[in-house]
């Protein structure tokens, strides 16, 4: 059995998603104690921001005609997918920055998306794999706040990972990851430690769940 898990935080300490992620982890690791994990860390060790770029202009080129940087795209574009393909389980941990979806997290679906494997209206090597998306966001974006509908990210990636994925997903959110980091937030310390909470009871459940579900055909 292999997890693969991509983590999109631009921090290592400190790091919400990547804790949320570590429960995920842990359960998982604990029903396959010694399997393998995968690891792909987008936000400290990005994808490059041209390389997609590079792999749609090889996808008109002849082999013969490609240039040294259009090779070596559509080599990581292959490299990502054979995570993704040999992967058993999935797990994703991205962050909510700038009110839309991590650009290393973009570059890095953007280029996996050029593989033949993985391309939209194909059927996907990752078809009915489960996964867990942890997303964490540091206000509060859910319905009857001020901001509702200010969170671009979470419906984009449910769109790939569920849709042009077909991935079997489960989503874990944690809001408030800036209340007692910023001070003009600090009204809402009570209900960020109740968020927290129910994310890391999401997590840990998501988890067992993830390491349960049979192996996808
Ligand atoms: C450059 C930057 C932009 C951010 N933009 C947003 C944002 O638009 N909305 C939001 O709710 N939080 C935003 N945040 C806060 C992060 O989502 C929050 O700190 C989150 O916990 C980061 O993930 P991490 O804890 O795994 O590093 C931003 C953080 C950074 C560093």
């Amino acid at each position: 059995m292999t997890l693969f898990r991509l983590d999109a935080s631009i921090r290592t300490e400190g790091s919400t998603s990547r804790a949320l992620g570590d429960i995920v982890e842990t359960e998982w690791s604990a029903v396959h104690a010694g399997a393998e994990v995968t690891r792909r860390h987008v936000g400290t060790d990005p994808v490059p921001a041209d390389s997609w770029a590079d792999a749609v202009a090889a996808s008109a080129t002849p082999e013969s005609e490609r240039t040294a940087a259009q090779v070596a795209a559509v080599a990581l574009a292959a490299e990502l997918t054979d995570e993704l393909a040999g992967a058993d389980a999935l797990l994703f941990a991205v962050p909510l920055y700038n009110f839309g979806v991590s650009q290393h997290f973009k570059s890095y679906v953007d280029l996996v998306l050029t593989d033949p494997r993985m391309a939209p209206g194909a059927v996907p090597a990752t078809v009915g794999k489960p996964a867990v998306l942890v997303t964490v966001q540091g206000g509060n974006y859910s319905a009857g706040t001020p901001r509702e509908g200010w969170d671009h990210a979470t419906a984009w990636m449910r769109r790939i990972l569920e849709d042009v994925w077909q991935l079997d997903l489960e989503v874990v959110t944690r809001e408030f990851t800036l209340v007692g980091v910023n001070p003009a937030l600090d009204q809402f310390t009570e209900l960020a430690d109740e968020l927290r909470v129910r994310a890391e009871e999401q997590a840990a459940q998501h988890g067992r769940t993830l390491a349960a579900m049979p192996k996808a055909a």
